[in-house]
């Protein structure tokens, strides 16, 4: 059996001064056995974790995860079944093992950070079965001090062109019932709540019957990014990068104590879960491993695990906040379709949030809306070849508005809900994004409501990664950048494609304005921070002032006020909306912190924060040298001291907190809060106290 692989033996040095790249390739040890096998083993650059790899009697391949010597994840199964095909399963000798360190410093366009160090060692493991046909398949294995992460890769040989996977089954074996914050793994919405059990306790068939606009729940699987806790305060994340061209994947319990194993999402119209033709690569399957909370916040593995920038120059796009025609609709006070009478975009409309978001240095306008189609989305069945992505409404002038924004200094972001009817997306795919083009319009809002059609599709399934990414390609032909709603998951695939600046994928501010099960609750995004947050920025939509949500009586937002203001820098997401309608943002002395607040940033410093109590960040913006802390509670009051320390030496900082006010709550007080200017320097620690639901928002100003 022949394997082509180029694997770098010699030292060398690349620059590219482009993107600063700094990358150092160090070949340390190849070797070549037969047989089953003893264990091969490569431990982090700071020996911090170690992963080890071997044969089992029976030649089935085995991998095992230690955490400062101390096995996190025990003794694991890979494998594989096929149509058509015997599994992959036992029978495999090693060919070959190879060894190899990587050290590079990347930049990233816009981010949580400026640079981000990539720094692991590697085991590159090539197996073969010992009987015939001797079908090949590698691993490569990555270790990081931040956790690990492997792939497989099903390389070209003779007798076999390509798979159709009925299961993988990568085992991930759990040394202990650890707490973990988890939502069903249901193949068509990351939008359940998340709930907070013991490993053996969690149950998602019983939320069986969530209401949503789609769910497909087949087992008693979780979602990932999933995160637990040990009883030793080790926190482990599992989750998946560089999704591409494969079936997302769910994380099913059973089979065994503590045992998780990959379960893919399946295509029940095609019957299987994914078909490739060889050679190819299998997602990198992830564990982000922390001793403490705050370090997954600063794991950037996920991102580490994808391939460098593909699209060259990104400087079409800016980070931008924006308002839009959105938030009023979710309140019934106008609507997406023409025909209600009560329609929201209209020009004149359009204009008032343009004026709005111009007199407030906001630089970005959402349109929901304002094409064809609204009037047959959520509910039917028959949803293809309904919505139009280039025709506007009547009462709507798309060219008038774009004119007006550009006037103003405003860009508008074109939203195209597809309502999961991909092929009609796909088909007016080049015309849309032609017509974004010549408008000078960069940026997108897609969605994708409801169940997929063709029926028997499933949003993480491989047909919809496929769609997703075309979609990404289309962006990068038109430069485009793209924020996903109803998307697949995040998976780090923006430091490759960067146009993907944004993804929903968890439940959103608009569950508040109507949910029946009373909306967010107040332990939501201090759990979100830890789980989907770990996968890459979200389109949360922050910012809502009128917390009651007078026109909807029976809901209301479950924070405070100071809580929605320090989301801007708990949530991290390049496009940052205001989500509230213009008028409730009037005459509020608070909504100077929108007004203020970072959307890119040089530095993210996490300064406390446990899964689903509370958590504290900073972040430094980027070319001003200001700083923003936003810090949030759950249903908790609680205190918070921050010391900052964080700040650079020798400088003084104009401060501006927004709190809680001393009886602020969420339920029966949210609105009261509290400003106060003071100067800080790095020798500052102030202790504040948040309401329940609450939290506390700063900017510190660099006095220069
Ligand atoms: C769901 C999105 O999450 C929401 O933001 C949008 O308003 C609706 N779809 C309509 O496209
Ligand atoms: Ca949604």
């Amino acid at each position: 059996m022949k394997v082509n692989f180029v694997i770098p033996l010699r030292k060398e040095m690349k620059l590219i001064p482009l993107f600063l790249f700094l990358i150092i390739f160090t070949a340390c040890k190849t070797s070549s056995e037969d047989g089953p096998s003893k264990t091969s083993s490569v431990s982090s650059p700071g020996n911090v974790n170690t992963i080890e790899f071997f044969l089992d009697a029976t030649g089935t391949p085995h991998y095992l995860v230690k955490h400062n010597d101390k096995v996190v994840i025990d003794s694991s199964s890979m494998g594989f079944e096929f149509k058509g095909q015997n599994p992959f399963k036992a029978g495999f000798v090693i060919k070959k093992t190879t060894e190899k360190s990587f050290n590079e410093t990347w930049e990233m366009p816009w981010g949580e950070q400026r640079s981000v160090i990539n720094n692991y060692k590697e085991l590159f493991v090539e197996l073969e079965e010992s009987a015939a046909p001797n079908r090949t398949l590698n691993v490569y294995f990555r270790a990081y001090d931040d956790g690990i992460g492997f792939r497989y890769e099903f390389p070209k040989q003779d007798g076999v062109d390509s798979v159709t996977i009925l299961n993988e089954n990568t085992q991930f074996q759990l040394t202990g019932n650890h707490l973990a914050w988890w939502n069903p793994g249901d193949w068509d919405s990351s939008e359940h709540l998340y709930y907070t059990d013991s490993l053996s306790e969690i149950d998602a068939m019983a939320l069986k019957k969530a209401d949503l606009a789609m769910s497909h729940i087949v087992d008693n699987s979780v979602l990932t990014p999933l995160t637990m806790r040990t009883s030793d305060g080790l926190h482990l994340a599992f989750h998946e990068a560089n999704l591409t061209d494969y079936a997302g994947m769910t994380l099913k319990l059973g089979g065994g104590d503590y045992l998780l194993t990959s379960g893919l999402v399946g295509s029940d119209r095609l019957g299987y879960k994914v078909k490739r033709a060889l050679p190819f690569v299998t997602p990198w399957r992830t564990i982000q491993i922390a001793d403490k909370a705050t370090q997954l916040i600063e794991s950037r593995l996920i991102e580490n695990l994808n391939e460098p920038n593909k699209i060259g120059d990104v400087s079409w796009f800016k980070p931008k906040k924006y308002v839009g025609i959105w938030w009023e609709m979710h309140l019934n006070k106008s609507t997406w379709d023409l025909a209600s009478g009560k329609h929201g975009a209209t020009t004149a409309n359009a204009k008032r949030y343009i004026d709005f978001a111009a007199k407030n240095g906001i630089t970005g306008v959402l349109v929901e809306g304002w094409n064809t189609g609204w009037e047959h989305w959520i509910g039917f069945d028959d949803r293809d070849g309904v919505f139009d992505f280039v025709t506007p409404y009547p009462d709507y002038d798309l060219k008038e508005v774009v004119r007006y924004g550009k006037e103003k200094g405003v860009e508008l972001i074109m939203h195209n809900e597809t309502s999961a009817a991909p092929r009609t997306y796909d088909k007016q795919l080049d015309t849309a994004y032609k017509m974004m083009k010549s408008l000078g319009i960069h940026s997108v809002k897609t969605g994708y409501v409801g169940p997929v059609l063709p029926k028997g599709e499933y949003h993480d399934g491989q047909w919809m990664v496929n769609h997703y990414q075309r979609v990404i390609n289309k962006g990068v032909e038109y430069q485009v950048a793209i924020d996903v709603h109803e998307p697949i998951k995040p998976t780090g695939l923006r430091r490759t494609y960067p146009n993907l600046v944004s993804a929903e994928g968890a439940r959103g501010q608009e569950f508040n304005a109507w949910a029946s099960d009373g909306g967010n609750p107040p332990e939501h995004l201090p759990i979100v921070v830890f789980t989907r947050m770990l996968a890459g920025p979200f389109d949360f939509t922050p910012g809502i002032f009128e917390i009651s949500l007078k026109p909807k009586p029976d809901n209301q937002v479950n924070t405070t006020l100071a809580q929605q203001l320090a989301l801007y820098v708990v949530i991290y997401s390049p496009i940052q909306m205001a989500a509230d309608l213009p008028e409730n943002y009037e005459n509020q002395p608070a909504f100077q912190f929108i007004k203020d607040v970072g959307v890119d940033w040089e530095k993210t410093v996490p300064l406390n924060g446990e899964v689903g109590d509370f958590v504290t960040i900073a972040r430094q913006e980027k070319g001003t040298g200001n700083w923003f802390v936003g810090g949030i509670t759950d249903e908790n009051k609680r205190e918070i001291t921050v010391n900052f320390d964080f700040l650079e030496a020798g400088k003084k900082y104009e401060a501006i907190v927004y709190k809680d006010g001393a009886k602020a709550h969420y339920k029966n007080n949210p609105t009261a809060i509290d400003i106060e200017h003071f100067t800080v320097d790095k020798s500052t620690s102030k202790t504040f106290k948040l309401a329940e639901g609450g939290g506390f928002a700063i900017s510190l100003k660099l006095i220069k």
